[in-house]
């Protein structure tokens, strides 16, 4: 039989349930404080913001989650997802190593994110909300939430962070296709926005920031809530589909991971990816090594510190346990908008520190030239993001080639980049620069984090 390159689940073979980590941890990560109080958040602090079905989901210590009927056969518009082996991106880099990647623009908006938009919609739907507000980075998740929302018959309204609202002109546009409001970030719609742009008039926005707005506007108006497209364990929870579809592809192929490798923003993706491997690793059927992928402009694993920190810029938000580069940092505007993040999710930092995944930070013009060298192998253009993830493999499978090592690299395309271009136009046209944070500029970010909780 020829060589296979997709290995594809059928229908039926999809998840039925999510993968809940937490319940595998030798201990739970440290809960989100509140503010005022310095105490544990319960879920009156939270009920303003979200659906009792989610806060629940927040923390349960279940270790699976069923997926609702209604969700799966909204899912089934594009999952199970496709597993490829990129044996073209193997004999372009002329490494031993075999190549996977779990490809998840099949999706309608192109990412992964609907994946928890869909059930974030679901569950407000369910208990009568009738708006939704949110950020958004690159777009891919206002992108998602609006389709969920558009599915669900809610409205949506989202703060796009103004670097990417002005490059991606295009997103805006699906978003609105799909009947959400787009604003950029900072507005002067809410009291965050505006403080923000008293000092920085030309600011260029963040996903900190676009939550601050998205987060007080819901808090204002009792029919609306709030959705966070990353950073919260039901989020990343949702999105454990995509390993749990990922362990049968490997079955299928008659191989096992030996590193398993994703871009983290607020770590979605990733953990999506790698929990389920994860609860493999540690219960000992099989023992890959887990590597996540960030911006040399955003490091929040590699640079930042793991303490109590805001998860929005204005100090809006409960107090998460967070490898964090303080809350009032700015990433410069680099390219890929949804990684452009100050803090990591809780569960993902926990683990990290725990010691079970490892980190690196990389410069985006090396992911870019990965990015290039993927897409005119295996024809797809990955979103900028991914391309973090994709530098890290060609490095691994570059090693490879040296020792002659056969790894099994498993990779999360997250997303394609229909909708990123200007950016490669960037990287192609040889102007695009790496941005690093100096030490300088973090001592000061840092300096704001607060000291009372650490
Ligand atoms: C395609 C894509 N990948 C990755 C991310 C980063 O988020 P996360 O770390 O939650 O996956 C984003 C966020 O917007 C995204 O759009």
């Amino acid at each position: 039989m020829a060589e296979r390159t997709k290995y594809v689940l059928d229908e039926d073979q999809m998840p039925t349930r999510w993968y809940n980590l937490i319940a595998d941890l030798p201990e739970p990560p440290p809960p989100p404080l509140h503010p005022g109080t310095g105490q544990p958040v319960g879920p009156d602090d939270l009920a303003p913001l979200f659906p009792m079905a989610l806060i629940a989901q927040e923390v349960t210590a279940d270790r699976y989650v069923d997926i609702p009927d209604d969700v799966l056969e909204v899912y089934r518009l594009w999952r199970p997802s496709p597993l490829y082996r990129a044996r073209r991106l193997e004999k372009a880099l002329g490494t031993p190593a075999r190549i996977y990647y779990k490809y998840e623009g099949v999706s309608p908006v192109g990412s992964h994110k609907p994946n928890t938009a869909v059930p974030q919609a679901y569950y407000n739907a369910a208990e009568g909300v009738t708006k939704l507000t949110t950020e958004t980075g690159a777009g891919q998740w206002g992108s998602a939430l609006a389709f969920a929302c558009a599915t669900y018959g809610i409205d949506c309204e989202v703060w796009q962070g103004r670097a990417s609202y002005d490059q991606k002109p295009y997103r805006k546009i699906m978003m609105e296709t799909f009947g959400a409001t787009v604003h950029p970030s900072p507005s002067d719609l809410t009291q965050s926005g505006r403080a923000v742009l008293a000092e920085h008039p030309d600011s260029t926005g963040s996903l900190g920031i676009a939550i601050s707005e998205a987060v007080e506007m819901a808090a204002g108006d009792p029919n609306a809530r709030y959705a966070l497209g990353s950073v919260l364990n039901h989020v990343l929870m949702h999105q454990t589909v995509i390993g749990e579809e990922a362990l049968k592809q490997f079955e299928l192929a008659g191989d096992t991971p030996d590193i398993v490798v994703g871009c983290t923003g607020g770590g979605s993706n990733f953990g999506g990816l790698t929990f389920p491997f994860l609860r493999e690793k540690l219960a000992g059927r099989m023992d890959p090594v887990i590597r996540a992928v960030e911006p040399a402009a955003c490091p929040s694993l590699t640079r930042g510190r793991y303490a109590y920190d805001f998860g929005d810029t204005a100090g809006l938000t409960p107090l998460l346990k967070m490898h964090t580069l303080g809350h009032e940092f700015i990433p410069d505007p680099i390219h890929a908008g949804g990684l452009r993040y100050h803090g990591m999710s809780p569960l993902m930092s926990h683990v990290y520190e725990l010691g079970l995944v490892e980190a690196l930070a990389v410069g985006q013009q090396e992911c870019f030239a990965a990015g290039v060298r993927f897409a005119r192998a295996e024809g797809i253009i990955p979103a900028p993001e991914p391309t973090h993830a994709l530098a890290a493999c060609v490095q691994e499978a570059l090693r490879c080639k040296e020792t002659g090592e056969e790894k099994v690299i498993l990779t999360a395309l997250c997303g394609h980049a229909h909708l990123d271009l200007p950016a490669y136009a960037s990287y192609l046209a040889g102007d695009m620069v790496d941005n690093e944070v100096t030490d300088a500029d973090l001592e000061q970010s840092l300096a704001g984090i607060p000291s009372t909780a650490s």
